[in-house]
């Protein structure tokens, strides 16, 4: 090997470190992008103003393709209870919070069966809806 001039160690250093750069740069997006998806993973069912809103409008296009053959969103009752004022009743339901109760309702909807109703709420949520559109659905019954 011929003896490196000062400038190939130079320019090698420097490539060195650009392709450093590149890797640090790569690793910060995905820091970034990680932690952006915790926060999004973990919404506040009980957000208001925008964010609260947004979550209740994905909640309610869930409930509408998943839910709303069995339950209406006034007192009425189709093969399960109304919605309406869901929120307020899930807080007396059982021991649990009103935002437990209702995740718990729709995961595992046999652990508490509401009087007067059969247990025939399909137990297939939990598995067929993401844990974030669980959130979603629970932000849109708080406003019923
Ligand atoms: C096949 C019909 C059916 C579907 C579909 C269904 N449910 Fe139900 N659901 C019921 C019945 C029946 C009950 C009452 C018996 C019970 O507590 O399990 C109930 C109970 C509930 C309760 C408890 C209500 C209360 O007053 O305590 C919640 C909350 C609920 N459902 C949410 C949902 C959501 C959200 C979806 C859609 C993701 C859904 N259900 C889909 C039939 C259904």
């Amino acid at each position: 090997m011929p003896p490196t001039g000062k400038k190939d160690v130079m320019r090698r250093i420097r490539s060195v470190s650009g392709r450093h750069r590149v890797v640090f740069a790569a690793l910060s997006v995905t820091l970034a992008l990680a932690c952006a998806g915790d926060a999004a993973d973990a919404p506040d069912v009980r957000a208001t103003g925008e964010l609260g809103l947004a979550a209740a409008q994905r909640g309610e296009s869930i409930y509408n393709s998943n839910c709303n053959a069995c339950h209406s969103t006034g007192s009425d009752t189709r093969v399960g209870p109304g919605h309406a004022g869901v929120f307020q009743r899930a807080a007396g339901r059982t021991g649990l919070s009103a935002e437990e109760y209702l995740r718990q309702s729709i995961i595992d909807p046999s652990a508490f069966v509401v009087d007067g109703f059969a247990p025939v709420m399909p137990a297939t949520f939990g598995s067929s809806l993401t844990d974030r559109e669980i959130d979603d659905l629970i932000a849109y019954l708080r406003t019923l």
